[in-house]
């Protein structure tokens, strides 16, 4: 924290202290000491307020609040960059450390958390170990390993890809065996790893909006193999034309897409991931698209993708997805 904000959290946080205190006493002051049914003096609605003191208790609880504020504030860390006069707690086993791990001095609840992490390392490091020594094919048949990687994905995946792996807008359903980048076991993994970057180019600059719709029409009508709906001027040809200048170099002749490149397959419309009606086809087409896909690898580590990616796998390979419990 920069000076400015240590103080400024130092002032308001000491500033509210005084002023309660100071509320507290100054409506204390100059009120009789005993109870009265004398009242103020003034009735809203028919009710009148009592001109008593404050109820003793009340008082002394109130100031029993201050007094423990200030004292906590000077034990522990609070004031901006004060860090408290506590000793930090224990690490591990060697209660005498003062100066820890992440370079603080005082009083820190770090080590509860390093506690935690390396008692969960101490238990399930082994687990994961041995399971990352095996091919993903065989760790997909594991109940223990799909159990653990089914919680793994209902943590830090299910938010893109759902609950049930089936997908959103935006986000692929990794169930249906439609591969954008690819289903084998070790691809799978590569791509939870490292992550990745669909990039579909925006070609309204390019081929105009006549060619964007004849292109969508293209692909609706020749690729997919639907009807158009009823009323869509395009020209099916032009857009075959425009599909073999400028799509095939990505998603291929027959646009059944370019793993290498994460460019999906055109000729199954129930596995886009930004609608396959004309409409968003063009939309799609027009100003381009960019999926995300974001890396694992410095977040859960080479053993947790392996468990992940074999997770992933099972879905369309077993027929019993695992559930997270
Ligand atoms: C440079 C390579 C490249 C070219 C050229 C390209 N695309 Fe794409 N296209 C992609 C990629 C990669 C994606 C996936 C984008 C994503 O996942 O965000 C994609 C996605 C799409 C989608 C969306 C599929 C879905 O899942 O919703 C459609 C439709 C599409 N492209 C049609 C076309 C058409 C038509 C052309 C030619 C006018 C074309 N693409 C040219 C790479 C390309
Ligand atoms: C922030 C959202 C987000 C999160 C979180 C996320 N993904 Fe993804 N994932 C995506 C997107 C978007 C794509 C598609 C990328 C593209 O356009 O090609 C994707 C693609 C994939 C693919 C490739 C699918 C294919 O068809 O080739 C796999 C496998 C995958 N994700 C697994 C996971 C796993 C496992 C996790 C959890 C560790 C995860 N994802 C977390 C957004 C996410």
């Amino acid at each position: 924290m920069t000076t400015f904000w240590s103080l400024y959290v130092t002032v308001l946080t000491l500033g509210t202290i005084f002023s309660l205190t100071w509320l507290l006493l100054s409506t204390r002051k100059g009120q009789r000491e005993e109870v009265t049914d004398e009242t103020v003096g003034h009735a809203f609605d028919g009710i009148e307020e009592y001109d008593n003191p404050l109820p003793k208790w009340w008082f002394w609880l109130f100031v029993g609040t201050i007094v423990f504020a200030l004292g906590y504030l000077v034990l522990y860390p609070g004031l901006g960059n004060w860090k408290g006069m506590l000793p930090g707690y224990a690490y591990l086993d060697n209660d005498k450390q003062t100066e820890f791990s992440n370079g603080q001095q005082g009083w820190t609840g770090v080590h509860e958390w390093e506690k935690e992490m390396a008692k969960a390392q101490a238990r399930f490091g082994p687990i994961y170990a041995k399971f990352a020594a095996m091919p993903i094919e065989e760790v997909a048949k594991d109940p223990q390993a799909l159990k653990m990687g089914a919680r793994l994905f209902a943590s830090n995946c299910s938010v893109c890809h759902g609950s049930d792996a089936k997908g959103a807008f935006g986000f692929p359903n990794l169930t249906d065996n439609d591969w954008r980048w690819g289903g084998e076991p070790e691809t799978i993994k590569a791509t939870i790893m490292g992550g990745r970057h669909g990039v579909m180019p925006a070609w309204a600059e390019v081929i105009g909006d006549q060619g964007v719709a004849d292109v969508a029409a293209f692909v609706v009508s020749k690729l997919d193999g639907r009807t158009l709906p009823q009323g869509v001027k395009a020209d099916v040809q032009n857009g075959q034309k425009i599909f073999a200048a400028n799509c095939v170099a990505c998603h291929g002749p027959e646009g059944k897409g370019t793993p290498a490149m994460g460019a999906p397959n055109l000729t199954h419309p129930q596995a886009f991931i930004y609608g396959s009606s004309f409409a968003q086809l063009q939309q799609t087409i027009r100003y381009g698209r960019q999926g995300q896909m974001p890396a694992q690898e410095q977040l859960q580590g080479n053993d947790k993708v392996h468990l992940l990616a074999a997770y992933v796998y099972s879905l369309t390979h077993q027929a019993e997805p695992a559930k997270a419990e």
